[in-house]
């Protein structure tokens, strides 16, 4: 009977360790993402984002971003391919078609176009008479996006030992996970690749693996050419620029970073702020010069902590794409943050039990009031900050 058992145990743990050897899509090399813990007792969890109004309720698939023009237009793009605008009266439009379903970050430029970041794609113009063109989809010495070939586990080993040579061989892999987008006064666009291993749909493998291969990226319209800012960035998203555009500010996993453009630190990078109580998207600047931050809440499930823990368990996870699925499904509650233009958190807005928005990707701040954006609703979301405490009335401002 025992011996039944320990036979059967034994079958379980050699299958599963097969499955896992042959099966698993990630190689996770380094240490496992590490828990804001610090600033998650600095900032105590609030719910004031519970009182925000619902725009386009219904009408929005997943917006990821939100942007607001001078005119007080919203824009965002949706997971149906298109780029959405919310005319000054509050009626919906469909702006510009793209298609596809990894559409991102949308960001204005001085021409009138807009930017758009596709995930599959890489970096477009969309104009408002509906031409798509596309800026950048490589850049120099671009590496292939691993995760999304048939032959994965395969190319990762040969990958290892040939970087660029394999990168080659398998031109129509070459290809950008465009995230997020910022263009500054003199028309260098900043924009952010996640990951050079992973597509959009498994951005919670790169997650589980952690093994930083995102890419500030700069587009230089004259040349038409990407080239590299900064690399080894753990799944870079968030892009933003100060109002003197001194440096450039890139998010990741943990943290955000800022590359200095000007002065005598000018190609310098340094980590602009970190311990958050969150895991940082995107990033964008308010009209008072501070920045506001949507923070991803990864960490906020006992189970999710668990697993991440170790390489090993990342790995048995992200063997099974139904676990994969229903770990990143517990991704729950939501949080931003406004940081002073030195990188000092100011204050933290939340819901985090989730109850109104989970998972808010984006927010940006427009005369006053908030705008958020996120993968897990249907509507793009609206706060005025004089409904909320003032941060000096927030017990947990010190820094
Ligand atoms: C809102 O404004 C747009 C553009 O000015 C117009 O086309 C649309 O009909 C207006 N909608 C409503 C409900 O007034």
């Amino acid at each position: 009977m025992a011996r039944g058992i320990l036979t059967a145990a034994l079958a379980v743990a050699v299958s599963l360790a097969v499955h896992v050897a042959l099966r698993c899509p990630i190689h996770p090399l380094g240490p496992s993402p590490p828990r804001p813990a610090a600033a998650a007792a600095r900032f105590p969890p609030n719910n004031l984002l519970q009182n925000m109004e619902k725009l386009g309720e219904g009408k929005l698939v997943a917006p990821e971003d939100v942007y607001v023009d001078g005119g007080g237009e919203v824009y965002t793009a949706t997971r149906d391919g298109w780029v959405r605008r919310m005319r000054a009266n509050g009626s919906w439009e469909e702006w510009g078609f793209v298609g596809g379903t990894g559409l991102l970050g949308v960001a204005p430029l001085a021409d009138g176009a807009m930017l758009v970041c596709d995930a599959d794609k890489g970096l477009l113009k969309v104009e408002d008479n509906g031409r798509v063109t596309l800026l950048a989809s490589a850049v120099e010495g671009s590496t292939i996006r691993l995760g999304s070939c048939k032959f994965a586990p395969l190319l990762q080993t040969i990958h290892f030992f040939h970087r660029s040579r394999l990168a080659d061989s398998f031109p129509g892999h070459l290809m950008l996970f465009a995230d997020a987008a910022i263009e500054a006064s003199d028309d260098t666009i900043y924009f952010s690749d996640a990951s050079t291993r992973f597509n959009f749909d498994n951005w919670f493998l790169d997650f589980l693996e952690y093994r930083f291969t995102g890419r500030l990226l700069k587009y230089d319209p004259r040349t038409g050419k990407a080239s590299v800012v900064l690399d080894n960035l753990g799944f870079a998203n968030g892009v933003a620029l100060p109002p003197d555009e001194s440096f450039v500010v890139v998010c990741e996993t943990m943290l955000c970073l800022r590359v200095w453009l000007k002065g005598e630190k000018t190609g310098q990078a340094e980590i602009f702020v970190d311990n958050l109580p969150g895991n940082p998207d995107n990033i964008r600047l308010g009209s008072d010069g501070h920045f506001w931050i949507a923070l991803l809440q990864l960490r906020s499930s006992p189970w999710f902590d668990m697993i991440t823990r170790w390489s090993l368990t990342r790995r048995v996870i992200a063997s099974f794409p139904a676990l994969a699925k229903r770990t990143k499904a517990m991704v729950k509650g939501a949080m931003v943050a406004q940081v002073s233009e030195n990188g000092k958190i100011v204050r933290v807005l939340g819901d985090s039990e989730g109850k109104v928005i989970n998972v808010v990707t984006s927010v940006t701040e427009f005369h006053g009031d908030l705008f958020f954006g996120s993968l897990a609703t249907n509507f793009i979301g609206k706060l005025s900050l004089g409904k909320i405490p003032q941060p000096q009335k927030q017990g947990a401002v010190s820094s």
